[in-house]
């Protein structure tokens, strides 16, 4: 409630780091100024019914930490973000969104005027073919209860297939054992993107909602690894291979902007 009898809203100032974060981006334009990201973060929830959904661990660390790291670059970021409880940061825009299906939509309404996409959004590959009206009762299943699930639309795919020249596309793949870089440079190939970002889940203290990550960073011929360190730093490093696939991209200029 404001001050104001009968009102209420965002009234309060600012926190004073928020405020500086203003400053700095207004006094001194980052290397992304003018470039255009969206990033997704999270994982989608697909309704069995009215109260419960099939879901995944995801948290939206590592995607949040990448929009505040592109903001701090002087970007332009949006955030789809799925079931992200996190704290919000005043120069992000975010579209919230809980479905595969509601993610793909607001994707696709963004990908026309985005220069970078971070997908790092955990987002379902199966959803229950049927979601029921109200809520499953368990005495009408006393012999068990069968969800059949149906493929979601791969989303990240189906934004490759529109792409157009000066994007740069940049998808994660969550992988464990053996031949991993091979799998996930078999991603890479085959939803035609730029970049994949390896996340290594067989550890329980990095990746899936944890605050610190290990990761490789694959292009078709080269890879980084960034050792385990936080997940700001994490982001950082994904930016910083960006901005080198960038300059090697046909038509962008060194500070990655179309010519
Ligand atoms: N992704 C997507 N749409 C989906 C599923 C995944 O856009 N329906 C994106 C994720 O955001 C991530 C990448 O694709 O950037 C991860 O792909 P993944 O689902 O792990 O790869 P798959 O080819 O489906 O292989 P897997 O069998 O390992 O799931």
């Amino acid at each position: 409630r404001l001050g104001s009898p009968g009102e209420d809203g965002v009234g309060r100032l600012p926190e004073p780091a928020d405020l500086l974060a203003a400053c700095e981006s207004a006094l001194a334009p980052g290397p992304w100024t003018g470039l255009r990201v969206l990033v997704t973060a999270g994982g989608t929830r697909e309704p069995i019914d009215s109260v419960r959904f099939v879901g995944n661990r995801s948290s939206g660390r590592m995607g949040f930490a990448l929009a505040d790291a592109a903001a701090a670059r002087g970007a332009t970021v949006t955030a789809v973000a799925a079931n992200v409880g996190l704290p919000r940061n005043p120069a992000v825009r975010y579209l919230d969104v809980t479905s595969a299906a509601e993610l793909q939509a607001a994707c696709l309404a963004e990908f026309p005027a985005t220069d970078v996409l971070l997908m790092a959004a955990a987002v379902a590959d199966f959803r229950p073919a049927l979601a029921r009206d109200g809520k499953i009762a368990k005495a009408d299943h006393d012999g068990g209860l069968s969800i059949e699930l149906e493929p979601t639309t791969d989303v990240l795919g189906l934004m490759a297939e529109q792409r157009h020249p000066g994007q740069t596309l940049v998808g994660f793949a969550a992988e464990h054992g053996s031949e991993e870089h091979e799998r996930a440079r078999g991603k890479l190939v085959r939803k035609r993107i730029d970049a994949i970002v390896l996340n290594d889940i067989s550890g329980s203290e990095t990746g899936f909602d944890a605050p610190e990550n290990e990761v490789a960073i694959l292009t078709a011929d080269t890879v980084e690894t960034v050792d385990r360190t936080g997940k700001p730093e994490v982001a950082r490093a994904i930016l910083d291979a960006v901005d080198r696939l960038r300059l090697r991209q046909p038509g962008l200029h060194a500070g990655g902007m179309l010519d």
